[in-house]
This record gives structure tokens, sequence and C-alpha cells, in this order.
């Protein structure tokens, strides 16, 4: 399958099986935007809780905040996005389209129509809007671009309420806005996106140390969600490309069907931001050691992920195809532990009264332990198999004439059905219900 095929595949599987929808789509869409849809949003919600437990829940050191999206615009004039968030614009002086400059490079003439290229500029990718009923400029406030802003404007929030020794982070998930200029990639370049970032607060003389131990958590995060370690890259990001705030960034890039590409970013920030803001809000946002008496502007290690570009990764790197029965079948090797739905209980045959009963009986049990376990009577055994696959069910379980007693020895036992490799196995409901938690945990 070339990687154009597989792009295609895995778009139509989103939509088709309710994962991801092109935004505003009944409109003619928008740009840039998309909806995740009832499985998309499940499996959304499951990276994140995997990533708060990993990054926030699990250790001593963190706290959360969820902080608003639009804020004071004087934030983004400290943080330096007014003056510096953007990107380098061209536009084609015959059919006025507009190209990421940096994207066209050794390109002299529009790629759409020939036309000569104008001179490049500075586009800004904040988005703007007013607050209020005024539209005049002092009613201007802006769409956070990263949602590390409501981090470092609430540490002495977080400080003087919690009183946290350094050192401590804060993490946040959340919306961010950027206005591309070339949205791109399906869910891999969007105007609308969710970032989970942590600022990470440590003494000057720690930083190295800090930098090294996120970037170990990161791995063992790609791990966590089933990306295999062949397919993420680590980049040194060169002075000239890091951004305006980072002393030191390394990029983990992913081996998208489109090219080995950002997945996440983890940068040292210093103390520009919180002195930034502590110079521009007039506030002190040092940190005093009680033990050494000494106070200092503490430094900041950002690791930064982007949900829907983990999405992505996530998508393309589980997607298979083998050939099973006389077809090809399509199958999504989710990690069980973010897979959507865990597991589906079917009937053998629906128009069996005694078998659903039985099998809704066998259903309930195993959802006291695991809600995201599916129901599927329609159609044949078989295509409920496939409908399951192409959405990453670890597990199908089926309940037939030998669970009531068909066959005395196997009374009270069920068929399991292992997704990746299509084998079966004859298990108690206890067994089966030990195999999930298992698979999960
Ligand atoms: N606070 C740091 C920050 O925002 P960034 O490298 O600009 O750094 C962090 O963004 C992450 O957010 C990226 O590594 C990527 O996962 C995600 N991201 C950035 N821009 C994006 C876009 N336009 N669409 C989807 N995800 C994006």
């Amino acid at each position: 399958m070339n990687d154009q095929n597989l792009m295609e595949k895995i778009v139509s599987l989103a939509k088709r099986r309710g994962f991801i929808f092109p935004g505003s789509e009944i409109y003619g869409g928008l740009a840039g935007t998309y909806d995740y849809g009832p499985l998309g949003v499940v499996l959304k919600e499951n990276i994140e809780r995997l990533w708060l437990s990993m990054f926030r829940d699990d250790r001593d050191d963190m706290y959360g905040v969820d902080a608003a999206i639009l804020m004071n615009p004087k934030i983004w004039e400290a943080s330096g996005h007014v003056a510096g968030f953007s990107d380098p614009v061209v536009e084609c002086e015959k059919c006025k389209k507009r190209f990421r400059a940096d994207h066209l490079a050794d390109v002299e003439k529009c790629p759409e129509c020939e036309g000569a290229l104008g001179s490049v500029r500075q586009f800004n990718m904040m988005f703007k809007t007013h607050a209020g009923a005024t539209e005049d400029t002092s009613a201007i406030v802006y769409l956070r671009p990263e949602t590390a802003g409501g981090i470092f404007t609430n540490f002495k929030n977080v400080v003087d309420s919690i009183h946290p020794k350094l050192p401590f982070g804060i993490a946040q998930i959340g919306k961010a806005f950027r206005n591309e200029i070339a949205p791109r990639d399906f869910i891999f370049r969007l105007r609308e996106l969710s970032q989970m970032e942590v600022e990470y607060f440590v003494s000057p003389k720690e930083w190295k140390q800090a930098f090294e131990e996120w970037r170990k958590l990161m791995h063992l995060f790609a791990e966590a969600i089933g990306l295999p370690q062949s397919t993420v890259h680590e980049l040194e990001v060169p002075a000239q490309d890091r951004a305006h705030y980072s002393k030191r960034t390394i990029d983990f890039e992913f081996d998208y069907p489109f090219g080995r590409k950002e997945l996440w970013g983890l940068a040292y920030r210093t103390d520009f931001d919180l002195s930034a803001h502590a110079n521009a809000s007039n506030n002190d946002l040092s940190y005093l050691d009680e033990e050494t008496k000494e106070k200092f502007v503490p430094h900041v290690i950002e690791p930064s992920l982007g949900v829907d570009r983990t999405m992505l990764a996530i998508l393309t790197s589980a997607y298979r195809e083998d050939a099973m029965g006389d077809d090809t079948r399509a199958y999504l090797a989710l990690a069980p532990k973010i897979a959507p739905v865990k597991a589906m209980v079917s009937p053998l045959l629906k128009n069996k009264p005694e078998l659903v009963a039985k099998a809704r009986e066998v259903r309930a049990e195993l959802k006291k332990a695991h809600s995201a376990i599916a129901w599927d009577d329609n159609g044949n055994i078989g295509k409920r198999y496939r409908r399951q696959d192409e959405i990453g069910t670890p597990f199908c379980i089926t309940i037939d004439f030998d669970t009531l007693g068909e066959t005395p020895e196997l009374k009270g036992t069920v068929t399991l059905r292992h997704r990746d490799t299509g084998k079966q196995e004859r298990l108690t409901v206890a067994e089966v219900a030990g195999r999930i938690r298992s698979a999960i945990e």
C-alpha cells in the first residue's frame, strides 16, 4: 500500500466508523477544522486520560489547571507572540492564493497557476476577536495560540494556594488556535487543535536533569499509546529554528504516511516567560527557597504534546490489512489501554431469546469492571467481528448453545476471539474478565 493510499484509507475509515468528521461538513466544511465523532471522542479521552495519569496524577510534583482560552491581550504581548508568532507568507500576484514561503523553498512560480509570487512577509497566526460590545482596537482579544500562557499566568496562584516545593510542574489540556496559512494533512496541521502541556519549574541549576527526565517520559508515553519505537525520532532543533523563548528544543518526530514530521516538542524555556510576565504585569513571580533562603525566577522545561497529531500517529501506525478467510480485512491494532471499545459481546443468533438473555447477563457482568463493553447482534457473526476489527476492539465474546449447556462440559464458557490473530478460545466469563483486565493494565 503506498502512503497516499494509506492516508486515504485512514481518512475514510475515520469518517465511516465515527472517529473523525470534517468540521462544518453539511455547509461545505471549514478548512483546518475537524470534529471528533462518537468513537473518536472516546479514543481522544483515553489518550488524554493516560497522559493525565503519567504526566500529572501518578506524580507528587504535578498540579493541574484549566485556564480560560480568552486572556488579557497583554499576556501575548509579554510572551512575544504579538510581535513574533508568525510564519512567512507569499501571495501569487495572479490567482491571489497565499502559501507558506518555507513550504515553497526553491519554487519561483505559483504551484497552482504558475503566476509570479510576490515578496515574502510575516503573517501573525493568532486569531483575533473582540471582547464585549465594542469592536475597536481596545477590545481586541486573542484566541490562545498555546495553552502554556494560562499556566505561566497562574504560577503565582498555584504557589500561593498549594505551596508546592520546587521542582514542580503545572499540567493542562485544552484547545489552542492558530491561523495556519496552509492547514493540511487531515488532523496534522489544524487551525483549532488540542494540546497537553506541562510547564515544569526548576532551579536554573537543575534544568538539564529535568530535561532528561521529561525526555524519557515522552518516550514512555509513546510506548504506552502503542507507537513503535522505530517510528519516533528525536531531532535536536538548531538555534535558528527554535522558538524565541527556547534555549534547547528536541522535536519528537513521527513517520507519518506523508513524511517524517513533528509529533511533539520538548523545550527549555529558561525563565523567559515568568520574567517577561513579572515585568509586564508588575508582579513578583520569583520563588523563595525556604531552606537556602535563595530567591530566584524558576526556569522551565516544557513537554508539549498535540492531541490531534498523537491521534493521527496512533491511527496510522495501528492500521493493518491482512487476508482472512476469502477476503482482505482491515483492522486497527490499537493498544487495549486506549481502544475506545474494550470488548464486544454478542449472542450467536439474535432470534434465540435464551442466547440473548445469557449474552446480556455476560455483558452486564463484564461492564462491572469496564464501561466500554459493546453489544452487537446485527448481521452474521463474521460481519460483527469485522466491524469491531475496524474500530480496534481487542476482544469479541460470543455466547452460543454450549454456553447454555448443550455440550455439558462447556456449560458457562464463552468464545473469546482475539482481534489481531482472529484466534478463538473457550473460557469462563471470569477468565475473560481477567484477560480484558490484564490487557488493559
Ligand atoms: N507551548 C509550546 C508550543 O505550543 P509548538 O511546537 O508550537 O509548541 C506544540 O506546539 C505541539 O502542538 C506540537 O508538537 C504539535 O503536536 C501540536 N501542534 C502545533 N501546531 C499544530 C497544528 N497547527 N495542528 C495540530 N497540532 C499542532
